[in-house]
């Protein structure tokens, strides 16, 4: 199956099981919101999880494109992007964990043809405020699924406060044995679908009080769900990605970690740029320039002369279209350029810098400091710059 067939699988599923669709948001929260971008799909439902009516009713489907900067140093791994769509549902109120449960399991065994005996759930064990959750457990324990308790893993929330609750996990053996161990003690099992009973709110002062309505929230992401059922081994060898494998290494000359993080950082540089973000030194601006840095770094690492100008406008295009954003890729582009002719002049500024007789030897904090305040050169730029 293409991501293609597997997104029109899941809505159909879902439909036919009474679910509207809705359309997903771009990746910035309304203004207001505490965070930068977009990082579940739940995230822009906040209002109708804390009980205001939704205009569709009380069941809904849709795939929504995440962006998500805590798994940046875990981005190059098998199973991690910066931005990716996440297929969601929800119960607003209306049916319980256990039949969304139930689907779940429908769906990846009959729907997505997964073999029953490669599946492993984890359930909320339960804490000093929360009690177990049984009805999950006994749901997987009536299906033959087998199950692992854990505390911490199995409660979701969106930050520190706000709509959370405990959760079911999916996991998928990834393994060329026979499954062995539990989700948390070995790694081949993959996490593929998320079941939050999104029933109480977290207050300031860290207690639990519960939301108007019974909740259900899930989740799946696309890209990993993609690898899984189309037997790669990471998320850059399912077909999202086949043009960036096609055109990329035949670009540049890269070894497999860092082609993984310029795939990633450039297709999540484009999809953010897409939903108008542009380089700044704060805020969402920010996290696209070190997106956008990042990659920079990598690429004249080996050879100085390397920049995005070679970039094929056919990368940006497949983009846009993926996360159906209709921006002008040329616009993307230029943003792309420019901000790299930026760095290229504070690479310029920073090396003439560091010639300076002062910072020949180690560096001190306060130097670090200096740098970044006086110059505006930051510390990862001084260090790459130092160990050339
Ligand atoms: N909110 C949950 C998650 O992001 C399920 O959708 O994993």
């Amino acid at each position: 199956m293409n991501t293609d067939q597997i997104v029109r699988t899941f809505l159909e599923y879902f439909e036919e099981r009474g679910h509207r669709r809705i359309t997903g948001s771009t990746l910035l929260p309304p203004p207001g919101d505490p965070v930068l971008f977009t990082t579940s799909g739940m995230h822009p439902l906040t209002p109708y999880l804390e009980g205001r009516p939704h205009p569709l009713g009380r069941r809904l489907v849709n795939v929504q494109r995440c962006l998500r900067t805590t798994d940046l140093e875990e981005v190059g791994d098998n199973t991690h992007l910066t931005v990716f769509e996440m297929l969601g549902t929800w119960s607003l109120g209306d049916y319980e964990g256990p039949l969304s449960l139930d689907w779940g399991y429908g769906l990846l065994t009959e729907g997505f043809g997964v073999d029953p005996g490669l599946l492993h759930v984890t359930v909320f064990g339960g804490d000093d405020q929360t009690g177990p959750d049984t009805a999950s457990l006994e749901l997987w324990q009536e299906r033959g699924v087998p199950v692992e308790l854990t505390v911490e893993d199995n409660w979701w929330s969106n930050g520190p406060t706000g709509p959370c609750g405990p959760d079911s996990e999916i996991f998928l053996w990834t393994g060329d044995t026979p499954p062995e161990s539990t989700p948390t003690g070995d790694e081949r099992w993959v996490e593929v679908w998320n079941h939050v009973m999104m029933r109480h709110r977290r207050l300031v002062d860290g207690s639990l009080v519960p939301l108007p309505q019974r909740n259900v929230d899930t989740g799946l992401g696309l890209e990993r769900l993609a690898c899984l059922l189309q037997g790669r081994r990471s998320v850059f060898e399912c077909d999202v990605f086949d043009p960036w494998r096609r055109i990329v290494p035949a670009l540049w000359h890269l070894d497999n970690p860092s082609l993984r993080l310029v795939c990633d950082h450039l297709r999540s540089a484009v999809v953010v740029i897409g939903d108008g973000v542009r380089p700044a030194n704060t805020g969402r601006g920010y996290v696209l320039r070190r997106l956008v840095r990042r990659v920079l770094t990598v690429l004249r690492r080996d050879d100085p002369s390397r920049g995005l100008e070679d970039l094929p406008s056919e990368l940006i295009q497949h983009t846009l279209d993926h996360f159906r954003q209709d921006g002008d890729p040329d616009l993307v582009r230029k943003v792309l350029l420019e901000e790299e002719r930026r760095f290229g002049r504070l690479l310029e500024r920073g090396r003439q810098v560091l010639a300076r007789p002062r910072f020949r030897g180690p560096l001190t904090e306060e130097d670090f400091h200096y740098l970044h305040d006086t110059h505006g050169l930051p510390r990862d730029l001084v260090l790459g710059l130092r160990s050339r």
